[in-house]
C-alpha cells in the first residue's frame, strides 16, 4: 500500500499508540496551489490549501482519522456528532470503515444535499433535530456523557490534534511559515487546531484572519451557521495573539469570494469555504498568504444557483448552438 496516512506522516506528533489500528482513507497531504490571478489582484503571494481534496471532501477527515482510531482503540462501538454536514459526512465514512455505528444529529432543514447524501450512503443513523446546530451539539454532548457513544465533534481533543497537521503541511510545503493564514471561523475548532500546529512547529505563527458570518444564525454559508462557537475563547485569543483579526463577513462578501475562487482560479468550494479569501479581501494582507479552502463545492450544488448563469436549452443543430453561444 503506497498511501502514506496522515498518522504515519506525523506519528510522533499525534496521540496514537504503536499498536493502534489507524482508521484511514488516505486523508491529508492535500494540494497547496499558487493562485496567480488572485495574487495579482491583491498584490501578494496567495496560496490555496485545498482541504476540499480530503477523502470526504473537507478538512474534517484529518481530525476524524485520529478521533475514530482512538475511539476504536478504547473499545467504543459507536460515535456521535452534531453537524452542519461535513463532520457528519466524515464521521459516517470513518465509522463505516472502522465497523462502528455513527449517530448524527442534524439541525433541521440546514444541511446541504451533498453532505446528507454522503452520510446516508455510509449507513449512518441520521436524526434531524428540531432546533439549531448549537442545540443539537448540546444534545450530542449530553448523550455522549451517558457512555455508549464517543463524541467526535471538535470538543473531542483528538479532532484538534489531527487537524493541526494541516499547519505542518503548509510550513513544509512553503518551506516557511506564511505571513498570514486565512480560514473560515464557525465553531473555532479549526482555528484552534492551526494555532496549535504552528506553535508546535515552532518556527513562528502567521497572522490569523478568521472569516465569520456577520449574521451567524442566518448566513447562506450553512457550514458555519453557528451562533455560539464552542471554541470562541481559545480561537479568538489565538487570533488576537497572532496580530490577526476575526473578520465579520456579509453573505455578499462570501459569495463574491466564492465566485472569484471558481471563476478566477478554477477552485470550486462550498460557500463557507470562501470565507478565508473574503477575509483577506476585506481586511487586506501582505507577503505570503495561505487561504484554507475547507470543503468541496459538490457538497452544496443548490448554492450554485446563486453564482452561475442558467443553462440554455438548444436543438441538436449547429446553427442553433452557435446562436445559443452568441
Ligand atoms: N468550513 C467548513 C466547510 C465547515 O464545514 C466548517 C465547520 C468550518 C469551515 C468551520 O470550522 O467550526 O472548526 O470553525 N463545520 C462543522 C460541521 C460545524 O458540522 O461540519 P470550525
Amino acid at each position: 500500500m503506497d498511501v502514506i496516512t496522515l498518522a504515519e506522516r506525523y506519528r510522533d506528533r499525534l496521540p496514537l499508540e504503536p499498536g493502534d489500528r489507524v482508521v484511514s482513507l488516505g486523508e491529508g497531504s492535500t494540494p497547496l496551489v499558487y493562485a496567480d490571478a488572485l495574487s495579482s489582484e491583491l498584490g501578494l503571494d496567495l496560496w490555496l490549501k485545498l482541504e476540499s481534496m480530503n477523502p470526504t471532501g473537507s478538512f474534517k477527515d484529518r481530525g476524524m482519522t485520529v478521533a475514530v482510531s482512538r475511539a476504536l482503540a478504547q473499545g467504543a462501538t459507536a460515535v456521535i456528532c452534531a453537524s452542519t454536514g461535513n463532520t457528519a459526512a466524515s464521521a459516517a465514512a470513518y465509522a463505516a470503515r472502522a465497523g462502528m455505528e455513527a449517530a448524527i444529529l442534524l439541525p433541521q432543514g440546514a444541511v446541504s444535499l451533498g453532505k446528507l447524501a454522503q452520510a446516508r450512503a455510509a449507513g449512518a443513523r441520521l436524526l434531524e433535530v428540531r432546533g439549531t446546530f448549537d442545540q443539537a451539539l448540546r444534545a450530542a454532548s449530553a448523550l455522549a456523557a451517558t457512555g455508549r457513544h464517543v463524541l467526535v465533534n471538535s470538543l473531542n481533543p483528538d479532532r484538534i490534534e489531527g487537524q493541526k497537521t494541516a499547519a505542518f503541511e503548509i510550513a513544509e510545503g512553503l518551506g516557511r511559515v506564511p505571513d498570514a493564514l486565512a480560514l473560515p471561523y464557525g465553531g473555532g475548532g479549526n482555528t484552534r487546531a492551526y494555532a496549535r500546529g504552528f506553535t508546535e512547529w515552532d518556527a513562528g505563527t502567521p497572522r490569523f484572519l478568521a472569516g465569520a458570518a456577520a449574521r451567524r444564525g442566518e448566513t447562506l454559508a450553512s457550514a458555519i451557521r453557528i451562533v455560539d462557537p464552542a471554541h470562541r475563547a481559545e480561537a479568538e485569543t489565538a487570533v488576537r495573539d497572532s496580530g490577526g483579526a476575526v473578520v465579520a463577513l456579509t453573505d455578499d462578501e462570501i459569495v463574491d469570494a466564492w465566485r472569484a475562487l471558481a471563476e478566477q482560479e478554477g477552485v470550486f468550494c462550498e460557500p463557507a469555504s470562501a470565507a478565508g479569501l473574503a477575509a483577506v479581501r476585506k481586511l487586506g494582507a501582505s507577503g505570503t498568504v495561505v487561504v484554507v479552502v475547507t470543503g468541496h463545492g459538490l457538497k452544496d450544488p443548490d448554492a450554485v444557483d446563486r453564482i452561475a448563469a442558467p443553462i440554455v436549452g438548444v436543438d441538436a443543430d449547429a446553427d442553433a448552438i452557435a446562436e445559443g453561444l452568441a
